[in-house]
Parts: structure tokens; sequence; C-alpha cells
């Protein structure tokens, strides 16, 4: 496990995620880093993708300030100093980046479920519908909880499983989620993007209460497509689509270990990261 040694102690990496790698900062606070890890199929491939992980913590971070109204977030906000401050007590250890790509949050009990959010029918939604046509909108945001699995892929549960679950907080997440899901369509359809789904996370942090956690509409959590593009027939997402394309194309069996990513596929999948970022913090400031 790698630790980075600051004066005054030791950086501890307590958790590895597909793309973030977590390290405890005390015992109420988090340091939260976007790698540039890619992972499609819930496979971790092996060439990263250049600037992703400053793209998901850019745009995590304008989210959560919009958001903030309708739930509060894990983040600490004001943190581009006490990270600075990080690094020059690191003695170079620490990557210099690191207040583009971190996040100093507060530490919470994970709420094992993934509240998904869909305006559009897509995705895993379309394979669990055959016979609706992609894109076919909703009249309402569905919300389609899954679980969080802890190995392999998670899974799309009843909203009453949740319920059983969580009791009256299933209630909560839910409207939550919808209230956010709602303010993310009307932002991203002023900068041109028509947001198809999304996921959140929520924990409670040390008083119980509940917070947004994770992730924010990133390309990763979210899928964008570009109105222009729905405009002309094109249903193309802006995330990783253009590397499962590519390993589709192939015929990789979506198991471990993923192949190498030509570098046209790299380039272009990075650039689809940044053009949803400058779109997005670019038409509304940052
Ligand atoms: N404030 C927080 N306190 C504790 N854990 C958190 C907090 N915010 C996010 N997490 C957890 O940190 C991890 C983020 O890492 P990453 O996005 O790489 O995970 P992932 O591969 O999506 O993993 P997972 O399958 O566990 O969601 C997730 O497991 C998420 O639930
Ligand atoms: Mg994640």
């Amino acid at each position: 496990m790698p630790i980075y040694c600051i004066s005054g102690g030791v950086l501890r990496l307590i958790k590895q995620g597909k793309v973030r790698d977590i390290y405890s900062l005390n015992d109420k606070q988090l340091l939260f880093v976007a790698s540039d890890r890619l992972s499609a199929y819930d496979v971790i491939f092996p060439d990263p993708v250049p600037g992703k992980g400053v793209v998901l913590t850019s745009l995590t971070r304008w989210w959560l300030d919009q958001t903030k109204g309708i739930v509060p977030s894990h983040w600490t906000g004001n943190d581009r100093e006490p990270l600075r401050d990080l690094i020059a007590a690191s003695s170079g250890t620490l990557p210099v980046d690191l207040p583009k790509r971190a996040m100093i949050v507060e530490r919470c009990d994970v709420i094992p479920f993934e509240c998904v959010v869909r305006g559009y029918a897509y995705g895993s939604y379309l394979k669990q519908h055959p016979g609706v046509k992609p894109m076919t909108p909703f009249d309402e945001p569905l919300f389609t909880p899954s679980t969080k699995a802890i190995e392999g892929h998670d899974e799309t549960v009843p909203f009453e499983a949740m319920r059983d679950a969580l009791g009256e907080t299933a209630d909560t997440l839910r409207d939550l989620s919808i209230q956010m899901f709602r303010l993310g369509t009307d932002l991203c359809r002023r900068a041109g993007i028509i947001l198809v789904d999304t996921k959140f996370e929520f924990g409670r942090d040390r008083n119980g209460g509940i917070k947004l956690i994770d992730e924010c509409f990133t390309p990763d959590s979210s899928r964008f497509i570009l109105k222009e593009d729905v405009e002309r027939g094109v249903l193309e997402s802006y995330d990783k689509q253009i590397v499962r394309d590519y390993v589709d194309g192939i015929g990789w069996d979506r198991t471990p270990p993923a192949p190498s990513l030509p570098r046209e596929v790299i380039e272009k999948t990075a650039a689809r990261y940044q053009a949803i970022e400058a779109r997005i913090t670019g038409a509304q400031g940052e």
C-alpha cells in the first residue's frame, strides 16, 4: 500500500477504487484523489487517460456548488490552500497537480446503494426492457437504484428492496436524487447537453446527517449526449463510449485483463472528457 510521508505523519491509502485513491487525513477527513485510470465494464484498463482525473475533480467541485442547496455534500470546500500545504509538507512525494485532482472530503459511512436516475431509456435500462427504443424520454425522472457491489457488477433492485434496507431514508434519497437530476437536466440543457442518466452516492456523516458523497455529474457517473448529435440522429455518449466501441469491436470478452488501447482511442477519449468539462463549466462560469 503506498504511503506518502508528510511532516507530522504519514498519509495512508485506505481504499483504492477503480478510479480513486482515498487517503486518511485525520479521523474526520479523507484525501479523495481522482486518478487518470479508466474502467469499462468494471475492469480497469492498463493505459491512463491523461487529464481525466482533473476533469472529474473540476466537474465534481462545480456541480457540488450547484447542488448544495438541495443536499450538503462531503466536500469541505476551500481546500486548495490545505492541499498546497500538504504538497509542501510531502517533500516532493505528492504530485504537484494534487490541488486539481484531489478534494478534501468528510469521512462518511457509505450508504450501500447507487441512486440511479434516468431521463431517457438507455444502457442497462434497455437491456432490462427489450423492445423499448433507445432515448425514449420518461415523463418524470425515473429512479432505478442498484446495490453497490463490493466485487463485480452493481445490480438494479426494486425500490422496495431499498426501502426494506433503509426505511424512510430510501424515500429521502430518491427525492433528493430526483431534485438534483432536474437541476442537472436544466443546467446541462443550457450548455447544449442532454443529460440521459446519472448515479449518485450518499453517506452519513458523524452526526448521522445525509451527505452527497463521491463524484457528481461527471462523464464517469453520467451519460451525456450533445444536443446537436441527437438532432442529427447520432446517439453517442460523451464518456468512455469510444473505449467500449473499440473493445467490443476487437471482441474482448469483458473479463480481466483489459486490452491495451491504441493511442487514438485514448486521445479521443481524453478530448471528450475535456469537451464536456469545457461546455458545462465554461457555459456558465466557474
Ligand atoms: N466521503 C466519503 N467517505 C467514505 N467513502 C467515500 C466517500 N466518498 C466516496 N467514497 C467511496 O470512495 C470510493 C470512490 O472510489 P472510486 O470512484 O474509484 O470507486 P469505484 O471503483 O466506483 O468503487 P465502488 O465500486 O466501491 O463504488 C467509492 O467506493 C465511494 O463509495
Ligand atoms: Mg466510483
